[in-house]
C-alpha cells in the first residue's frame, strides 16, 4: 500500500503542494519518498529511502520546482526499500514517469520479456510500466494511446500517476482495484490515493472507477473507460461532473480516511487488503519456492506470536488436512521447547506481520542454527525476519497502525493457505490443477469479508451498548473455529480489556463449564468442518449461559428454539472462506466494547505494535 499524488496548475509551482500531501500519505508506507517534475522537454526525478523529513533534506527535494509534478510515499512490495526502488520509476530515456500503488501480478513474465529490451534500473514492478509505455510511445502512439496499451498488459491491481515528456501541463492516470481520486480545484487539479493528500488543494473530488485512466490538465479532465486488448471509449464529462462531491471532512479526520480510529479503518480495508495478498502472491515464485520447502520437509515447524501465532494455528489446520505434511505449530517464546529435535531437512515457517519481533527471531535463529530452513511470511520487506529466512512471502496487507492485528492476520491466512495448496501439488496430495483451481477461488476472500463486516457489525454494536455487565466471556470452537476463537478472545481482551478465554469447545466441559451461571455470556465459533459443536451449545445453554453461535449461513446446525440461544449468520463458501466470515464479528465485538467503555482502540495499554524484547 504505497500513497501517489500528481498536481498541475496553470503558472504555480505545485512541488510544495505535492510535499504537503505526500506528509499526508507517509501514514500508507514510509520505506521511500520520490518527486518527478515535468520541465517540458524532460522530466526531473528526485527520490531516496526513507522517511519524507529526512529524503528532502536528503536529495534536496524542496529545491525542485515546476507546475506539474508527482509524487509517491514507498510501501515495498517488490524489491527492499532501496534508493533505487524508490518511485518515480523512468522508461529508458527519461521520457516517461511512473508512480504506482498496487501490486502487478504478472511481473515476473513481464520482466522476463522486457529485459531483453530494456535497461532495467529497479527491482520493482512500476518501473516494467514505464517501458511498456515507452515501447508504445516508441512506435510513434500518442501518450493516452501508449497508456492504453500498456494497461491492457497488466494483471494486479494498480493505480498510477505519470509525466510524459513534451506534454508538460498532463499528469496521466489510471485505476484497477487500487484507490485513486481527482480533486478539481481552480486552474489547478490533482490525482491522489486519498482525500486527505489532497484537502489543502481543493475539496472537489471525484471517485475513479476500476478500468478508468485519462489525464488532468490544469483547466481540464478526461476520463476513459478501458476496454479489451486496450481499446477505450470516453466518459462522458457530464457523468464525470455527475460524481463531483464536495468533502466536509477535516484534516484530521481525512487521515484516517473518515474513520475515528485506525482500527476501525483497518478491520474495513480488509477486502483491499486480500485483494492486494492475492494478486501479488498468486503467480509469485516465491510461493513455489515455499511450497517446495515445506512439502519436502522432514519436520514442519509454524512459529509466530500474538496473531501471527493464531495464523499459524489455522495454516497448521490446513497444510495438514491438504497437503499432508502436518506442522507442529510453536508459540514463539516457547521455541526451547523442541530445539533439541531440530535438524538438517527440517523447516520453520515464521509468521510475523513486523518481522520484528524478538521471540520470533530468536526462535527462527536457534532452529537454523541447528540447520532447519526458514519459510518467514511478513508484511514488512526488508525487515530482519525477511533478512533471515531462505525465502520471504509478503503478504502485502499495507502499513497497519492500530496496534491490535486486524487486516494482516486475515491478509497472513490468505498467504498460508496458497503456501499449504502449492505444498499439497508439491507433495503430490493434490492435483496441480485442482490446486490452482482452489487458489484462484481465493479470490473470493475480498468479497466475503466484505459481507461478513455488513453483516456483523450492527449486532457487534448492539451487544456493545447493550451488555454493559460483562465480566468475562468465553469463546468456543472446533477445529478451524478454534484458532479463530482465540484470535476474537484475544481482540477482546488487548482491546475492551475484557476477559475473554477460547477453548476448543469439545473440552470446554472439562472444566471451563465450571464457570458457567445464568447469563454467562458464551460465544460458538461455527465452521462446516465441526457441526457437533451444536452439541456443545447446548451443553452451555442448559447452564444458563447465554449462547451466541455465528456460523457460516450455508451449514446446517440443529439448534433448538431457546430464550438463551441465539445464532449470527455470516457469509459462507466452504472451508477455505470460513475464516474471512467469521473473523470480523470478535474484531468488531472487540472495537465497539472499546469505544463503549472509552477505551482507545488504537493505544491499548500496556501493549505494542512491535516487541523487540525477551
Ligand atoms: C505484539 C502485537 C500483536 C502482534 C504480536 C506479534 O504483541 O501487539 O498485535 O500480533 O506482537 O507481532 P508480529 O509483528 O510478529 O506479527
Amino acid at each position: 500500500m504505497c500513497g501517489i499524488i500528481g498536481v498541475t496548475a496553470r503558472d504555480r509551482d505545485v512541488v510544495p503542494l505535492v510535499l504537503e500531501g505526500l506528509v499526508r500519505l507517509e501514514y500508507r508506507g514510509y520505506d521511500s519518498v520520490g518527486v518527478a517534475v515535468n520541465a517540458g522537454g524532460s522530466i526531473i526525478v528526485r527520490k531516496g529511502a526513507g522517511k519524507i523529513a529526512d529524503v528532502r533534506v536528503r536529495v534536496g527535494l524542496d529545491r525542485l520546482s515546476g507546475s506539474t509534478a508527482i509524487g509517491h510515499t514507498r510501501w515495498a512490495t517488490h524489491g527492499p526499500p532501496t534508493d533505487g526502488n524508490a518511485h518515480p520509476h523512468i522508461d529508458c530515456d527519461g521520457m516517461v514517469a511512473v508512480v504506482h500503488n498496487g501490486v502487478i501480478r504478472n511481473y515476473a513474465s513481464l520482466r522476463e520479456e522486457l529485459s531483453g529490451r530494456h535497461r532495467l534500473r529497479s527491482e520493482t514492478d512500476t518501473e516494467l510500466i514505464a517501458h511498456l509505455i515507452e515501447e508504445g510511445l516508441r512506435r510513434g502512439l500518442d501518450p493516452l494511446e501508449a497508456l492504453a496499451r500498456a494497461l491492457a498488459r497488466l494483471e494486479g491491481s494498480y493505480a498510477l500517476a505519470i509525466l510524459v515528456a513534451g506534454e508538460p501541463d498532463r499528469i496521466y492516470f489510471a485505476r484497477m482495484r487500487s484507490p485513486l481520486i481527482l480533486g478539481l480545484g481552480e486552474g489547478v487539479n490533482a490525482v491522489a490515493s486519498d482525500i486527505p493528500a489532497l484537502l489543502h488543494i481543493t475539496r472537489r473530488v471525484v471517485t475513479l472507477d476500476d478500468g478508468e485512466f485519462g489525464w488532468i490538465s490544469p483547466d481540464d479532465v478526461a476520463v476513459y473507460k478501458l476496454g479489451p486488448g486496450g481499446s477505450y471509449t470516453r466518459v462522458p464529462q457530464a457523468e464525470v461532473a455527475s460524481r463531483l462531491k464536495t468533502v466536509e471532512w477535516s484534516v484530521e479526520k481525512a487521515s484516517k480516511g473518515g474513520y475515528p480510529h485506525f482500527m476501525i479503518k483497518e478491520i474495513y480495508e480488509q477486502p483491499q487488503a486480500l485483494t492486494d495478498t492475492y494478486n501479488g502472491l498468486l503467480d509469485d515464485p516465491n510461493l513455489g519456492r515455499a511450497a517446495g520447502l515445506v512439502a519436502s520437509a522432514e519436520r514442519l515447524y509454524v512459529v509466530g506470536a500474538g496473531t501471527s501465532y493464531h495464523a499459524g494455528l489455522v495454516f497448521s489446520y490446513y497444510a495438514a488436512r491438504v497437503s499432508g505434511v502436518p506442522p507442529i505449530p510453536l508459540i514463539a517464546s516457547e521455541f526451547k521447547v523442541y530445539e533439541n529435535s531440530v535438524g538438517a531437512g527440517d523447516v520453520v515457517v515464521a509468521v510475523s506481520q513486523s518481522g520484528e519481533t524478538y521471540d520470533t527471531l530468536e526462535a527462527v535463529r536457534s532452529y537454523k542454527e541447528r540447520g532447519a530452513r526458514v519459510v518467514g511470511v511478513t508484511n514488512v520487506v526488508g525487515s530482519a525476519l525477511d533478512r533471515e529466512s531462505h525465502v520471504t512471502i509478503y503478504i502485502r496487507a499495507g502499513p497497519e497502525i492500530g496496534v491490535a492485528a486486524t487486516k494482516t492476520f486475515t491478509s497472513q491466512i490468505m498467504a498460508l493457505q496458497l503456501l499449504a495448496l502449492a505444498a499439497a501439488a508439491a507433495t503430490g496430495r493434490m492435483d496441480p490443477g485442482e490446486a490452482r483451481a482452489e487458489a484462484r477461488g481465493l479470490s473470493r476472500a475480498s468479497s466475503v469479508i466484505a459481507d461478513a463486516i455488513r453483516d456483523s457489525e450492527p449486532v457487534a454494536k448492539l451487544l456493545a451498548t447493550r451488555e454493559r455487565g460483562w465480566r468475562s466471556l468465553y469463546i468456543l470452537g472446533r477445529g478451524l473455529g478454534y484458532p479463530i476463537a482465540r484470535e476474537g478472545a484475544l481482540k477482546v481482551k488487548e482491546i475492551a480489556y475484557l476477559h475473554a478465554e477460547a477453548y476448543p469447545a469439545g473440552e470446554s466441559k472439562h472444566g471451563p463449564i465450571a464457570l458457567v451461571e445464568d447469563g454467562f455470556p458464551v460465544f460458538l465459533v461455527a465452521t462446516s468442518d465441526s457441526p457437533e459443536i451444536a452439541g456443545n451449545a447446548l451443553e452451555m445453554a442448559a447452564r444458563g449461559a447465554r449462547v451466541m453461535v455465528v456460523k457460516p449461513r450455508d451449514m446446517s446446525l440443529e439448534l433448538p428454539q431457546a430464550p438463551n440461544i441465539a445464532v449470527l449468520e455470516v457469509p459462507g463458501g466452504g472451508i477455505l472462506m470460513e475464516p474471512y466470515a467469521l473473523t470480523p464479528f470478535f474484531q468488531l465485538l472487540a472495537y465497539y466494547k472499546a469505544v463503549q467503555s472509552g477505551y482507545d482502540p488504537d493505544k491499548p495499554r500496556n501493549l505494542a505494535k512491535t516487541v523487540t524484547v525477551e
